[in-house]
């Protein structure tokens, strides 16, 4: 780690609305009854794999969502806004169990939309808030891959300490994997590609997975697109892989 960027910290809040548009009774409905099921306590200290069982079980108008099979592993997705990627892996890689941070309520309603018709979504958790919360309250070596897909791109100077990647929170997040995990770092905003690039490249325990430019100009094929890489308003969308050294 570079002495320029030692000690930088996010500051402030992380994110701007929790709640957006009036949501459907139907939307409301599901926040009421289907989400208590999805989401858990946070443990400090515990292992993540724990949030998976024992099995959740539920009321309400909503089919229950019961535990599944054995979890070996688990990934965390920080603001998955509407999770089509968080369903996307949770339904290809059954064994591994998701963690999805998002303070926006509306998205969560839309991602609980998609879970109701399939009710055996066993290896999602959901945290409506902060995901910092979560990765403080992780044990070391305990995520074998975190995604941070198109996060706010703050992109005034003066908002870039608001950003998510921070040197600090890259300590935390080296802290948090495991050796060998992959971190998933993707935006469209040029700014913020090459600040967390900067930092990434400065920081010990990281290191830069691609090897050619075809590496992160084009999405990998187990990595689905989301709904504000299609928007991609403020420009190419750059995807970056990360091992955890
Ligand atoms: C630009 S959106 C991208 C959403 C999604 N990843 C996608 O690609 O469609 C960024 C998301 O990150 C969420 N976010 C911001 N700060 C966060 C934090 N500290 N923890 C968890 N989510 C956060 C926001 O609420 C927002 O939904």
């Amino acid at each position: 780690m570079t002495e320029q960027h030692h000690g930088e910290r996010a500051r402030g809040q992380l994110y701007g609305r929790r709640k957006g548009p009036k949501l459907s009774p139907h939307r409301e409905n599901l926040l009421e009854t289907l989400l208590p099921q999805l989401e858990f306590k946070l443990k400090p200290g515990s292992d993540p794999k724990s949030y998976f069982s024992p099995p959740l079980c539920g009321g309400g108008e909503t089919r229950s969502v019961s535990g599944g099979g054995q979890i070996e592993d688990v990934w965390l997705e920080i603001g998955f806004g509407a999770g089509e990627h968080l369903l996307w892996q949770a339904e290809r890689n059954p064994q591994v169990g998701l963690i999805g941070a998002e303070p926006f309520i509306n998205g969560v309603a839309k991602l609980l939309s998609k879970l109701v018709a399939e009710p055996s979504r066993t290896n999602i958790r959901l945290h409506t808030g902060d995901a910092r919360d979560i990765i403080a309250a992780l044990p070391d070596a305990s995520l074998g891959r975190v995604f941070i897909l198109f996060p706010d791109p703050w992109p005034k100077t003066r908002h870039h300490k608001r950003r998510f990647i921070q040197m600090e929170m890259l300590d935390e997040l080296a802290r948090v994997m495991k050796k060998g995990a992959e971190l998933r770092f993707a935006s469209d905003d040029k700014t913020y590609v090459a600040y967390a690039l900067e930092r990434l490249m400065a920081h010990d325990k990281f290191e830069w997975t691609a090897s050619c430019a075809e590496d992160w100009r084009s999405r990998p094929t187990d990595w689905p697109p989301t709904r504000y890489e299609i928007k991609a308003i403020r420009g190419v969308p750059v995807f970056l892989r990360f091992r955890r050294l």
